[in-house]
């Protein structure tokens, strides 16, 4: 389903697919901001506010916010002038009555393009136990299938390297029933629309990003 610009791409995938990685490739190319509701989360998190003091724990357990509690920070961040000729939505919708949200808030005439990455999930527990994200850039690597060229720092930047905390194997077995349970029917929920594209996520990074591509031009 080729689509033009402005631009919203919605990436849906379980944890570990490589949605974060694919929306930092693809901002770049497009031109477009990567809105990581996940990202934004965490931020709140690290400067403390009263969201990030509430939300601290369902982080860290693996578990999905409640919509009341995210829907008012994600438009705040959809409101601002970067988003006005598109976004890639990164971590939203992953429950049915997000999608319904969106549906409301966006205009009768945009359709966004819908990509869902899939990835089996033996994969999904290797890549998402090696992680390293940098604390300055956001540039997301692997320990073992894009190990950091000097030990503990960024390839692009040289920031510190870190691993999230909701990266334990344990927390990541939760985040993938949760996806289960709850994010795969919003797949289903687009793909009933007609508006579902699948995208072979166990290829290497640009190879993914091409199959992209491909849908969005
Ligand atoms: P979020 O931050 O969105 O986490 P997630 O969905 O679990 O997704 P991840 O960030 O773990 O994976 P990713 O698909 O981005 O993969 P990545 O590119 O990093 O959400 C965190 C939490 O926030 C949730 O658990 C929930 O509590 C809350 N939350 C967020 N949205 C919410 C919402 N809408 N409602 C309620 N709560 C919400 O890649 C993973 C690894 O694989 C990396 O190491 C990378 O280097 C490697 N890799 C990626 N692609 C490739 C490739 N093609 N080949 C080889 N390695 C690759
Ligand atoms: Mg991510």
């Amino acid at each position: 389903m080729a689509q033009t610009l402005p631009n919203i791409i919605i990436l849906l995938g379980p944890p570990g697919s490589g949605k974060g990685t694919q929306a930092k490739l693809l901002s770049q190319k497009l031109g477009i901001p990567h809105i990581s509701v996940g990202d934004l989360l965490r931020d709140h998190v690290a400067r403390g506010t009263e969201l990030g003091k509430q939300i601290k724990s369902t982080l860290d357990a693996g578990k999905l916010a409640s919509d009341e509690m995210i829907v008012d920070t994600l438009f705040d961040r959809l409101a601002q002038p970067d988003c006005k000729a598109g976004y890639l939505l990164d971590g939203f919708p992953r429950r049915v009555s997000q999608a319904e949200i969106l549906k409301k808030r966006l205009k009768a005439s945009v359709h966004p393009l819908v990509v869902n990455i899939y990835v089996p999930d033996e994969l999904i527990i290797k890549r998402a136990s090696g992680r390293l994200t940098c604390k300055n850039c956001g540039h997301i690597q692997n320990s073992s299938l894009q190990p950091p060229k000097v030990p503990g720092k960024c390839d692009v930047c040289g920031g510190e390297l870190y691993t999230r905390t909701d990266d334990q194997p344990e927390v990541v077995k939760t985040r993938l029933k949760v996806y289960y349970e709850q994010t795969a029917p919003v797949a289903e929920y687009y793909r009933a629309k007609g508006l579902l594209n699948q995208v072979d996520g166990t290829q290497p990074p640009e190879v993914v990003l091409n199959s992209i591509l491909a849908l969005v031009k």
